[in-house]
């Protein structure tokens, strides 16, 4: 099959765009750097040519609501029209797990839009809720440190290791269109400021973390308004097995 990874030079996105090698796919790499804007639409006609399905991994800026909901609303529309010009038979998007049950930050009513779209657009969909990566408490660390001190939120997450994402979104995009797909979580949940001092601590850097509700995750998103639904699809790599790899 020929598969279009969008956002493939990401995070998550060079990891889907390996794990669809590994499957024997044929890949078609987009994102600005190649290219292809979806903002614009610029290079998304040529880039679509003969794929059969597109997996959505783009990420968008630290804006406000509003403008976080232009641009994911920008570009899933550009997406799917393209996608409905050149035939493609499955769009699957990565979302994440709980942000139909809590209003949440601006990047939530981004994904929300995402999801809407594709829920109610042309183009045969499966939409895969995750779970925070195993690397999101660096990632939200890093948001804030300044002179060796970060603010981080005390929210209950169970972490999933990036690659296995990946290899669901690969597997999924090889099969039929499935809609909304079960949750997809980590083995175990975990305490967000637990994670972000044992990764500077197996990365061996110092930084003194302040535990703080006054960031993007306020109080609404205390409790277990993050975990998984009961029916979550567990993928196998532990927090510390993710965390031994970045020693
Ligand atoms: N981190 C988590 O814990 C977590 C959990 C669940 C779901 N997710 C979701 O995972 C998704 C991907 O996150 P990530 O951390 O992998 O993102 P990332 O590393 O920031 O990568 C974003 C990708 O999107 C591309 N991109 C951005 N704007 C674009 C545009 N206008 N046109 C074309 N390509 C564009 C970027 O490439 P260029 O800059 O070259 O364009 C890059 O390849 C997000 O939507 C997030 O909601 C994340």
């Amino acid at each position: 099959m020929r598969i279009a990874v969008a956002g493939a030079t990401g995070n998550i996105g060079a990891l889907t765009v390996a794990a669809l090698g590994r499957d024997g796919q044929d890949v078609v790499r987009i994102s600005r750097s190649l290219g292809v804007d979806l903002t614009t639409g610029d290079g998304l006609d040529e880039a679509l040519a003969d794929v059969d399905a597109v997996i959505d991994v783009t990420n968008g800026p630290a804006a406000d609501r509003a403008e976080t909901v232009a641009y994911f609303g920008a570009a899933t529309r550009n997406m799917l029209a393209a996608e409905e010009r050149a035939g493609v038979r499955h769009h699957v998007l990565l979302s994440i797990a709980g942000i139909d049950r809590i209003e949440g930050n601006a990047h939530y009513a981004g994904k929300r839009e995402q999801e809407r779209l594709v829920a109610t657009g042309p183009v045969p969909w499966t939409i895969v809720p995750a779970t925070q990566f195993h690397d999101f408490a660096a990632t939200v660390t890093s948001w804030t440190e300044r002179d060796g001190v970060a603010t981080i939120a005390p929210l209950l997450v169970q972490p999933v290791a990036p690659a296995d994402v990946a290899d669901v979104l690969a597997e999924i995009a090889a099969g039929e269109p499935r809609g909304r797909h079960v949750d997809v979580a980590g083995p175990e949940p975990q305490d967000l400021v637990d994670m972000a001092r044992r990764t500077n601590e197996a990365r061996g850097r110092a930084v003194k973390l302040v535990p703080t509700w006054s960031t993007v995750f306020g109080p609404a998103m205390a409790g277990d308004v993050l975990l998984p639904g009961d029916d979550a699809r567990i993928a196998p790599t532990t927090f510390d097995e993710w965390l031994a790899e970045q020693r």
